[in-house]
Protein backbone atom coordinates (compact mmCIF):
# COMPACT_ATOMS: atom_id res chain seq x y z
CA UNK A 1 0.00 0.00 0.00
CA UNK A 2 1.10 3.48 -0.95
CA UNK A 3 1.09 6.60 0.62
CA UNK A 4 3.17 6.06 3.13
CA UNK A 5 5.54 9.70 2.83
CA UNK A 6 6.03 11.20 6.51
CA UNK A 7 6.07 14.97 7.44
CA UNK A 8 9.42 16.61 6.91
CA UNK A 9 8.97 20.47 8.01
CA UNK A 10 7.37 23.42 5.99
CA UNK A 11 8.98 25.37 3.20
CA UNK A 12 8.28 28.70 3.39
CA UNK A 13 7.51 30.48 0.19
CA UNK A 14 7.17 34.42 -1.00
CA UNK A 15 4.93 35.28 -3.60
CA UNK A 16 4.77 39.22 -3.99
CA UNK A 17 4.90 39.66 0.02
CA UNK A 18 2.20 36.96 0.80
CA UNK A 19 3.97 33.92 2.58
CA UNK A 20 2.59 30.48 2.15
CA UNK A 21 3.46 27.17 3.85
CA UNK A 22 4.31 24.16 1.93
CA UNK A 23 4.55 20.59 3.59
CA UNK A 24 8.19 19.02 3.27
CA UNK A 25 7.59 15.25 3.14
CA UNK A 26 10.27 12.76 3.38
CA UNK A 27 10.06 9.18 1.36
CA UNK A 28 12.29 6.48 2.51
CA UNK A 29 15.34 7.10 0.61
CA UNK A 30 16.27 9.90 -1.60
CA UNK A 31 15.73 14.14 -1.74
CA UNK A 32 12.59 15.29 0.26
CA UNK A 33 9.91 16.64 -1.80
CA UNK A 34 7.66 19.91 -1.09
CA UNK A 35 4.36 18.90 -1.43
CA UNK A 36 2.71 22.23 -4.11
CA UNK A 37 -0.36 20.23 -4.51
CA UNK A 38 -2.37 22.65 -2.77
CA UNK A 39 -0.32 25.37 -4.59
CA UNK A 40 -2.46 26.68 -7.30
CA UNK A 41 -5.63 26.80 -4.98
CA UNK A 42 -3.58 28.57 -2.29
CA UNK A 43 -1.51 31.28 -4.11
CA UNK A 44 -2.90 31.20 -7.85
CA UNK A 45 0.35 29.86 -9.03
CA UNK A 46 1.69 27.41 -10.59
CA UNK A 47 5.37 25.62 -10.80
CA UNK A 48 7.23 24.79 -14.72
CA UNK A 49 9.05 21.92 -14.95
CA UNK A 50 9.11 20.59 -18.30
CA UNK A 51 11.56 18.08 -18.54
CA UNK A 52 10.51 17.11 -14.85
CA UNK A 53 14.01 18.21 -13.75
CA UNK A 54 13.29 18.93 -10.17
CA UNK A 55 9.95 17.19 -9.69
CA UNK A 56 8.45 13.94 -8.50
CA UNK A 57 5.31 12.89 -11.06
CA UNK A 58 4.12 9.91 -8.01
CA UNK A 59 4.77 7.95 -4.83
CA UNK A 60 6.41 4.65 -5.43
CA UNK A 61 7.29 1.66 -3.87
CA UNK A 62 8.92 -0.01 -6.41
CA UNK A 63 12.74 1.23 -7.21
CA UNK A 64 15.27 3.52 -6.08
CA UNK A 65 18.05 5.03 -8.29
CA UNK A 66 20.90 7.62 -6.74
CA UNK A 67 22.41 9.00 -9.09
CA UNK A 68 25.35 10.35 -8.01
CA UNK A 69 26.17 7.34 -6.08
CA UNK A 70 25.26 4.85 -8.50
CA UNK A 71 22.64 3.06 -6.37
CA UNK A 72 20.09 1.09 -8.25
CA UNK A 73 17.56 -1.16 -6.47
CA UNK A 74 14.44 -2.81 -6.93
CA UNK A 75 12.12 -3.06 -4.01
CA UNK A 76 15.57 -2.58 -1.90
CA UNK A 77 17.54 -5.48 -3.64
CA UNK A 78 20.91 -4.42 -5.63
CA UNK A 79 20.73 -4.84 -9.11
CA UNK A 80 23.89 -6.21 -8.88
CA UNK A 81 22.96 -9.06 -6.57
CA UNK A 82 19.58 -9.21 -8.52
CA UNK A 83 22.07 -10.02 -11.68
CA UNK A 84 24.10 -12.09 -10.13
CA UNK A 85 21.71 -14.38 -8.37
CA UNK A 86 18.51 -13.99 -9.02
CA UNK A 87 16.80 -14.98 -12.58
CA UNK A 88 14.15 -12.53 -14.32
CA UNK A 89 11.26 -14.26 -13.70
CA UNK A 90 11.81 -14.21 -10.00
CA UNK A 91 12.71 -10.27 -10.45
CA UNK A 92 9.31 -10.18 -12.10
CA UNK A 93 7.68 -11.52 -8.78
CA UNK A 94 9.89 -9.34 -6.83
CA UNK A 95 8.76 -5.87 -9.16
CA UNK A 96 5.07 -7.22 -9.21
CA UNK A 97 4.53 -8.34 -5.42
CA UNK A 98 6.65 -6.37 -3.88
CA UNK A 99 8.48 -9.23 -1.82
CA UNK A 100 10.86 -12.38 -3.43
CA UNK A 101 8.91 -15.41 -3.67
CA UNK A 102 8.73 -18.79 -2.04
CA UNK A 103 9.84 -21.85 -3.83
CA UNK A 104 6.33 -22.55 -4.01
CA UNK A 105 5.04 -19.15 -4.74
CA UNK A 106 7.91 -19.00 -7.95
CA UNK A 107 7.00 -22.10 -8.98
CA UNK A 108 3.33 -21.67 -9.48
CA UNK A 109 3.94 -18.02 -10.95
CA UNK A 110 6.85 -19.51 -13.20
CA UNK A 111 3.91 -21.59 -14.27
CA UNK A 112 1.14 -19.37 -14.87
CA UNK A 113 3.68 -17.16 -16.84
CA UNK A 114 4.59 -20.06 -19.27
CA UNK A 115 1.15 -21.20 -19.52
CA UNK A 116 0.30 -17.75 -21.15
CA UNK A 117 3.01 -17.47 -23.61
CA UNK A 118 0.82 -18.79 -26.89
CA UNK A 119 -0.68 -15.95 -28.33
CA UNK A 120 -4.26 -15.56 -30.28
CA UNK A 121 -4.01 -16.80 -33.75
CA UNK A 122 -5.36 -14.26 -35.45
CA UNK A 123 -2.57 -11.92 -33.72
CA UNK A 124 -0.39 -13.79 -36.36
CA UNK A 125 -2.57 -11.84 -39.43
CA UNK A 126 -1.28 -8.84 -38.16
CA UNK A 127 2.10 -9.40 -39.25
CA UNK A 128 0.79 -10.05 -42.86
CA UNK A 129 0.06 -6.56 -43.01
CA UNK A 130 3.27 -4.82 -41.83
CA UNK A 131 5.96 -4.38 -44.88
CA UNK A 132 8.85 -6.99 -44.36
CA UNK A 133 11.40 -3.79 -43.40
CA UNK A 134 8.93 -2.26 -40.92
CA UNK A 135 11.05 -1.35 -38.26
CA UNK A 136 10.88 -3.48 -34.96
CA UNK A 137 9.58 -0.96 -33.20
CA UNK A 138 6.48 -0.14 -35.24
CA UNK A 139 5.69 -3.52 -35.32
CA UNK A 140 5.60 -4.00 -31.62
CA UNK A 141 4.02 -0.67 -30.72
CA UNK A 142 1.32 -1.83 -33.24
CA UNK A 143 1.31 -5.22 -31.80
CA UNK A 144 1.33 -4.80 -28.31
CA UNK A 145 -2.12 -2.60 -28.72
CA UNK A 146 -3.60 -5.01 -30.86
CA UNK A 147 -3.64 -7.12 -28.27
CA UNK A 148 -5.96 -5.01 -26.37
CA UNK A 149 -8.70 -6.24 -28.34
CA UNK A 150 -8.15 -9.72 -27.32
CA UNK A 151 -8.72 -9.11 -23.99
CA UNK A 152 -11.58 -6.51 -23.69
CA UNK A 153 -12.34 -7.92 -19.87
CA UNK A 154 -8.89 -6.43 -18.61
CA UNK A 155 -10.18 -2.62 -19.50
CA UNK A 156 -11.92 -3.78 -16.05
CA UNK A 157 -8.48 -2.17 -13.84
CA UNK A 158 -10.53 -1.86 -10.77
CA UNK A 159 -10.69 -5.70 -10.84
CA UNK A 160 -7.19 -6.64 -8.58
CA UNK A 161 -7.34 -10.45 -10.42
CA UNK A 162 -7.63 -8.84 -14.09
CA UNK A 163 -4.82 -6.56 -13.16
CA UNK A 164 -2.77 -9.58 -12.21
CA UNK A 165 -3.98 -11.59 -15.31
CA UNK A 166 -2.80 -8.96 -17.47
CA UNK A 167 0.48 -8.55 -15.91
CA UNK A 168 0.84 -12.44 -16.72
CA UNK A 169 -0.39 -12.23 -19.71
CA UNK A 170 1.98 -9.25 -21.03
CA UNK A 171 4.80 -10.83 -19.16
CA UNK A 172 4.59 -13.90 -21.08
CA UNK A 173 3.29 -12.87 -24.16
CA UNK A 174 6.17 -10.20 -25.34
CA UNK A 175 8.85 -12.92 -25.84
CA UNK A 176 6.11 -14.71 -28.63
CA UNK A 177 5.82 -11.43 -29.99
CA UNK A 178 8.88 -9.84 -30.01
CA UNK A 179 10.29 -13.15 -31.29
CA UNK A 180 7.44 -13.01 -34.42
CA UNK A 181 8.73 -9.60 -34.93
CA UNK A 182 12.52 -11.01 -35.62
CA UNK A 183 11.41 -13.92 -37.61
CA UNK A 184 8.66 -11.53 -39.99
CA UNK A 185 11.71 -9.22 -40.71
CA UNK A 186 13.92 -12.14 -41.80
CA UNK A 187 11.33 -13.91 -43.41
CA UNK A 188 11.51 -17.36 -41.54
CA UNK A 189 8.11 -19.64 -40.12
CA UNK A 190 7.15 -18.64 -36.59
CA UNK A 191 8.29 -20.42 -34.03
CA UNK A 192 6.59 -21.56 -31.01
CA UNK A 193 7.02 -21.10 -27.47
CA UNK A 194 8.46 -24.62 -25.36
CA UNK A 195 6.85 -25.16 -22.21
CA UNK A 196 10.20 -26.98 -21.23
CA UNK A 197 12.54 -24.46 -21.29
CA UNK A 198 13.06 -20.77 -19.11
CA UNK A 199 12.42 -17.52 -20.43
CA UNK A 200 15.46 -16.77 -22.00
CA UNK A 201 16.19 -20.37 -23.28
CA UNK A 202 12.62 -20.28 -24.48
CA UNK A 203 13.01 -16.67 -25.92
CA UNK A 204 15.97 -17.48 -27.90
CA UNK A 205 14.73 -20.65 -29.51
CA UNK A 206 11.70 -18.93 -30.74
CA UNK A 207 14.63 -16.34 -32.38
CA UNK A 208 16.72 -18.35 -33.94
CA UNK A 209 15.48 -22.00 -34.56
CA UNK A 210 14.73 -22.91 -37.71
CA UNK A 211 12.45 -26.09 -38.89
CA UNK A 212 15.50 -27.63 -40.89
CA UNK A 213 17.52 -28.16 -37.25
CA UNK A 214 17.65 -28.63 -33.79
CA UNK A 215 18.82 -25.14 -32.18
CA UNK A 216 21.37 -26.19 -29.39
CA UNK A 217 20.57 -23.90 -26.71
CA UNK A 218 24.08 -22.12 -25.15
CA UNK A 219 23.99 -22.09 -21.36
CA UNK A 220 26.49 -18.55 -21.46
CA UNK A 221 23.77 -17.24 -23.90
CA UNK A 222 20.73 -17.95 -22.25
CA UNK A 223 22.42 -16.27 -19.10
CA UNK A 224 23.48 -13.11 -20.55
CA UNK A 225 19.53 -12.58 -22.02
CA UNK A 226 18.20 -13.45 -18.77
CA UNK A 227 20.65 -10.70 -17.52
CA UNK A 228 19.91 -8.20 -19.79
CA UNK A 229 16.17 -8.79 -19.43
CA UNK A 230 16.64 -8.55 -15.39
CA UNK A 231 18.89 -5.36 -16.02
CA UNK A 232 16.37 -3.64 -18.12
CA UNK A 233 13.30 -4.67 -15.71
CA UNK A 234 12.64 -1.11 -14.28
CA UNK A 235 13.72 2.19 -13.99
CA UNK A 236 11.50 4.25 -12.20
CA UNK A 237 9.84 7.11 -13.44
CA UNK A 238 12.02 7.45 -16.92
CA UNK A 239 9.96 8.95 -19.96
CA UNK A 240 8.37 5.56 -20.95
CA UNK A 241 7.17 4.74 -17.57
CA UNK A 242 5.91 7.53 -17.12
CA UNK A 243 4.16 7.55 -20.78
CA UNK A 244 2.18 4.34 -19.44
CA UNK A 245 1.60 5.94 -15.83
CA UNK A 246 -0.27 9.13 -18.15
CA UNK A 247 -2.13 7.13 -20.31
CA UNK A 248 -3.43 4.57 -17.81
CA UNK A 249 -4.32 7.68 -15.71
CA UNK A 250 -7.02 7.94 -18.08
CA UNK A 251 -8.93 4.42 -17.34
CA UNK A 252 -7.16 3.20 -20.60
CA UNK A 253 -6.92 -0.47 -21.72
CA UNK A 254 -3.76 -1.70 -20.09
CA UNK A 255 -2.46 -2.88 -23.04
CA UNK A 256 -2.93 0.28 -24.87
CA UNK A 257 -0.80 2.01 -22.06
CA UNK A 258 1.90 -0.51 -22.53
CA UNK A 259 1.74 0.28 -26.23
CA UNK A 260 1.96 3.51 -25.25
CA UNK A 261 5.08 3.41 -23.34
CA UNK A 262 6.58 0.78 -25.93
CA UNK A 263 6.20 4.05 -28.35
CA UNK A 264 8.34 6.18 -25.87
CA UNK A 265 10.94 3.96 -25.68
CA UNK A 266 11.72 4.01 -29.26
CA UNK A 267 12.94 7.59 -29.00
CA UNK A 268 17.17 7.67 -29.35
CA UNK A 269 17.39 9.10 -26.01
CA UNK A 270 15.70 6.50 -24.38
CA UNK A 271 15.27 3.01 -25.46
CA UNK A 272 16.47 3.54 -28.77
CA UNK A 273 20.05 4.52 -27.18
CA UNK A 274 21.31 0.74 -27.95
CA UNK A 275 20.36 0.31 -31.46
CA UNK A 276 22.00 4.50 -31.96
CA UNK A 277 25.25 3.14 -29.82
CA UNK A 278 25.90 0.15 -32.24
CA UNK A 279 25.50 1.78 -35.07
CA UNK A 280 27.91 4.64 -33.93
CA UNK A 281 30.43 2.09 -32.80
CA UNK A 282 30.38 0.74 -36.46
CA UNK A 283 30.48 3.77 -37.75
CA UNK A 284 33.64 4.80 -35.83
CA UNK A 285 35.04 1.83 -36.78
CA UNK A 286 38.89 1.52 -35.88
CA UNK A 287 40.51 3.09 -32.76
CA UNK A 288 42.26 6.04 -34.60
CA UNK A 289 39.11 7.42 -35.58
CA UNK A 290 38.05 7.76 -31.93
CA UNK A 291 39.41 11.81 -30.94
CA UNK A 292 37.52 12.45 -34.19
CA UNK A 293 34.21 11.74 -32.52
CA UNK A 294 35.10 12.72 -29.13
CA UNK A 295 35.83 15.83 -30.77
CA UNK A 296 32.71 16.27 -32.21
CA UNK A 297 30.84 14.78 -29.08
CA UNK A 298 32.44 18.21 -27.25
CA UNK A 299 31.78 20.65 -30.33
CA UNK A 300 28.52 22.70 -29.41
CA UNK A 301 27.93 23.54 -33.02
CA UNK A 302 27.58 20.12 -34.07
CA UNK A 303 24.36 17.42 -32.56
CA UNK A 304 26.20 14.64 -32.57
CA UNK A 305 26.32 13.26 -28.80
CA UNK A 306 28.38 10.00 -27.56
CA UNK A 307 25.66 7.88 -27.48
CA UNK A 308 25.43 5.39 -24.36
CA UNK A 309 26.83 8.10 -22.14
CA UNK A 310 25.21 10.21 -20.00
CA UNK A 311 22.10 9.82 -18.36
CA UNK A 312 19.02 12.03 -16.75
CA UNK A 313 19.91 10.55 -13.54
CA UNK A 314 23.13 9.22 -13.16
CA UNK A 315 25.94 11.28 -12.54
CA UNK A 316 28.03 8.37 -11.73
CA UNK A 317 28.82 5.05 -13.77
CA UNK A 318 25.23 3.69 -14.34
CA UNK A 319 25.57 0.23 -12.38
CA UNK A 320 23.83 -1.41 -14.76
CA UNK A 321 26.35 -0.94 -17.45
CA UNK A 322 29.29 -2.32 -14.96
CA UNK A 323 27.30 -5.69 -15.28
CA UNK A 324 26.72 -5.55 -18.85
CA UNK A 325 30.20 -5.09 -19.30
CA UNK A 326 30.90 -8.20 -17.40
CA UNK A 327 28.37 -10.29 -19.47
CA UNK A 328 29.90 -8.73 -22.77
CA UNK A 329 33.10 -10.34 -22.45
CA UNK A 330 31.60 -13.67 -21.07
CA UNK A 331 29.05 -13.46 -24.41
CA UNK A 332 32.30 -13.06 -26.49
CA UNK A 333 34.50 -15.40 -25.03
CA UNK A 334 31.61 -17.78 -25.60
CA UNK A 335 31.58 -16.93 -28.98
CA UNK A 336 34.82 -16.80 -29.95
CA UNK A 337 34.80 -13.55 -31.16
CA UNK A 338 36.61 -11.86 -28.41
CA UNK A 339 39.00 -9.38 -30.01
CA UNK A 340 36.20 -7.64 -32.83
CA UNK A 341 36.45 -4.24 -33.67
CA UNK A 342 33.69 -3.27 -32.03
CA UNK A 343 34.78 -4.20 -28.79
CA UNK A 344 38.44 -2.69 -29.36
CA UNK A 345 36.43 0.90 -30.28
CA UNK A 346 34.16 0.37 -27.20
CA UNK A 347 37.07 -0.47 -24.75
CA UNK A 348 39.15 2.56 -26.03
CA UNK A 349 36.55 4.99 -26.63
CA UNK A 350 35.43 3.88 -22.55
CA UNK A 351 39.09 5.04 -21.67
CA UNK A 352 39.17 7.87 -23.35
CA UNK A 353 35.81 9.05 -22.55
CA UNK A 354 36.58 8.50 -19.10
CA UNK A 355 39.90 10.64 -18.53
CA UNK A 356 38.16 13.87 -20.22
CA UNK A 357 38.03 16.91 -18.61
CA UNK A 358 34.91 17.50 -20.85
CA UNK A 359 33.07 14.00 -19.95
CA UNK A 360 34.25 14.50 -16.18
CA UNK A 361 33.15 17.81 -15.44
CA UNK A 362 29.61 17.18 -16.95
CA UNK A 363 29.64 13.83 -14.89
CA UNK A 364 28.83 11.93 -18.42
CA UNK A 365 29.31 7.66 -17.69
CA UNK A 366 28.79 5.07 -19.60
CA UNK A 367 25.54 3.76 -19.45
CA UNK A 368 23.25 0.10 -19.80
CA UNK A 369 23.04 1.09 -23.75
CA UNK A 370 27.02 1.15 -23.95
CA UNK A 371 28.12 -2.86 -23.94
CA UNK A 372 24.33 -4.08 -24.41
CA UNK A 373 24.77 -3.31 -28.13
CA UNK A 374 27.59 -4.86 -28.11
CA UNK A 375 26.01 -8.01 -26.65
CA UNK A 376 23.04 -8.38 -28.73
CA UNK A 377 25.20 -7.65 -31.99
CA UNK A 378 27.26 -10.62 -31.00
CA UNK A 379 24.06 -13.25 -30.06
CA UNK A 380 23.32 -12.36 -33.67
CA UNK A 381 20.14 -10.15 -32.96
CA UNK A 382 19.91 -7.27 -35.99
CA UNK A 383 20.46 -3.52 -34.74
CA UNK A 384 17.13 -2.77 -35.53
CA UNK A 385 15.62 -5.41 -33.14
CA UNK A 386 17.13 -3.60 -29.27
CA UNK A 387 15.00 -2.08 -28.94
CA UNK A 388 12.19 -4.32 -28.87
CA UNK A 389 14.80 -6.41 -26.53
CA UNK A 390 14.28 -3.58 -24.28
CA UNK A 391 10.60 -3.55 -24.22
CA UNK A 392 10.49 -7.09 -23.80
CA UNK A 393 12.42 -6.51 -20.33
CA UNK A 394 10.52 -3.38 -19.46
CA UNK A 395 7.21 -4.67 -19.70
CA UNK A 396 7.36 -5.93 -15.95
CA UNK A 397 8.29 -2.33 -14.51
CA UNK A 398 5.40 -0.66 -16.53
CA UNK A 399 3.02 -3.32 -15.32
CA UNK A 400 4.08 -2.92 -12.15
CA UNK A 401 4.32 0.81 -11.84
CA UNK A 402 0.61 0.89 -13.55
CA UNK A 403 -0.54 -1.49 -10.94
CA UNK A 404 0.97 0.80 -8.59
CA UNK A 405 -1.06 3.92 -9.95
CA UNK A 406 -4.35 1.57 -9.79
CA UNK A 407 -4.12 0.61 -6.49
CA UNK A 408 -3.12 4.44 -5.18
CA UNK A 409 -6.35 5.58 -3.75
CA UNK A 410 -5.31 9.47 -4.31
CA UNK A 411 -4.95 8.29 -8.34
CA UNK A 412 -6.63 10.92 -10.01
CA UNK A 413 -5.79 11.69 -14.48
CA UNK A 414 -2.35 12.78 -14.88
CA UNK A 415 -3.28 16.49 -16.18
CA UNK A 416 0.11 18.51 -16.08
CA UNK A 417 -0.69 22.54 -16.50
CA UNK A 418 1.13 24.60 -18.91
CA UNK A 419 2.29 29.18 -18.90
CA UNK A 420 0.50 30.21 -21.86
CA UNK A 421 2.77 32.54 -23.79
CA UNK A 422 0.26 32.65 -27.32
CA UNK A 423 -1.85 35.14 -28.57
CA UNK A 424 -4.51 36.74 -26.04
CA UNK A 425 -8.01 36.65 -26.83
CA UNK A 426 -8.65 38.31 -30.45
CA UNK A 427 -11.88 38.49 -32.68
CA UNK A 428 -12.37 36.24 -35.47
CA UNK A 429 -11.74 38.15 -38.95
CA UNK A 430 -13.81 35.86 -41.75
CA UNK A 431 -11.30 35.00 -45.07
CA UNK A 432 -12.76 37.61 -47.18
CA UNK A 433 -12.23 40.48 -44.62
CA UNK A 434 -8.59 39.27 -44.17
CA UNK A 435 -6.00 41.62 -45.77
N1 LIG B 1 27.73 13.19 -25.48
C1 LIG B 1 28.17 14.47 -25.43
N2 LIG B 1 27.66 15.41 -24.62
C2 LIG B 1 26.63 15.06 -23.83
C3 LIG B 1 26.11 13.75 -23.83
C4 LIG B 1 26.69 12.80 -24.69
N3 LIG B 1 26.23 11.55 -24.73
N4 LIG B 1 25.09 13.68 -22.95
C5 LIG B 1 24.97 14.90 -22.42
N5 LIG B 1 25.91 15.73 -22.93
C6 LIG B 1 26.14 17.13 -22.56
C7 LIG B 1 25.08 18.03 -23.18
O1 LIG B 1 25.48 18.54 -24.42
C8 LIG B 1 24.94 19.12 -22.13
O2 LIG B 1 26.02 20.02 -22.29
P1 LIG B 1 25.82 21.59 -21.91
O3 LIG B 1 25.53 21.62 -20.45
O4 LIG B 1 27.13 22.19 -22.26
O5 LIG B 1 24.68 22.07 -22.76
C9 LIG B 1 25.17 18.38 -20.80
O6 LIG B 1 25.96 17.22 -21.14
C10 LIG B 1 23.88 17.91 -20.14
O7 LIG B 1 23.09 17.20 -21.11
P2 LIG B 1 21.52 17.21 -21.14
O8 LIG B 1 21.06 16.83 -22.50
O9 LIG B 1 21.01 18.49 -20.57
O10 LIG B 1 21.21 16.05 -20.11
P3 LIG B 1 19.86 15.26 -20.01
O11 LIG B 1 19.78 14.77 -18.62
O12 LIG B 1 18.71 16.05 -20.53
O13 LIG B 1 20.08 14.05 -21.06
C11 LIG B 1 20.57 11.96 -22.00
C12 LIG B 1 20.35 12.75 -20.70
C13 LIG B 1 20.66 10.47 -21.65
C14 LIG B 1 19.38 12.16 -22.94
C15 LIG B 1 21.88 12.42 -22.67
O14 LIG B 1 22.98 12.22 -21.81
C16 LIG B 1 22.13 11.75 -24.02
O15 LIG B 1 21.61 12.22 -25.03
N6 LIG B 1 22.93 10.64 -24.04
C17 LIG B 1 23.12 9.87 -25.26
C18 LIG B 1 21.92 8.97 -25.47
C19 LIG B 1 21.90 7.80 -24.53
O16 LIG B 1 22.89 7.11 -24.36
N7 LIG B 1 20.72 7.53 -23.94
C20 LIG B 1 20.52 6.36 -23.10
C21 LIG B 1 20.08 6.67 -21.73
S1 LIG B 1 20.18 5.23 -20.67
C22 LIG B 1 18.93 4.20 -21.23
C23 LIG B 1 17.57 4.68 -20.91
O17 LIG B 1 17.30 5.10 -19.79
O18 LIG B 1 16.72 4.62 -21.83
Amino acid sequence: MINKTKPAGTAKLEINGTTYDLPILSGSLGPDVIDVKKLYGQAGVFTLDPGFTSTASCESQITFIDGDEGILLHRGYPIDELADQSGYLEVCYLLLNGKLPTQTEFKSFAKEVTQHTLLHTQMDRFFDGFRRDSHPMAMLTGTVGALSAFYPSSMDSSDPEERRLASIRLIAKMPTLAARIYKYAVGQPFVNPRNDLSYAENFLRMCFSVPAEEYKISPTLAKAMDRFFILHADHEQNASTSTVRLAGSSGAHPYAAIAAGVASLWGPSHGGANEACLNMLQEIGSVDRIPEFIARAKDKDDPFRLMGFGHRVYKNYDPRAKVMQQTAHEVLDELGVRDTPILKVAMELEKIALEDDYFIEKKLYPNVDFYSGIILDAMGFPTEMFTVLFALARTVGWVSQLNEMIEDPTQRIGRPRQIYTGEAKRSFVPVNQRG
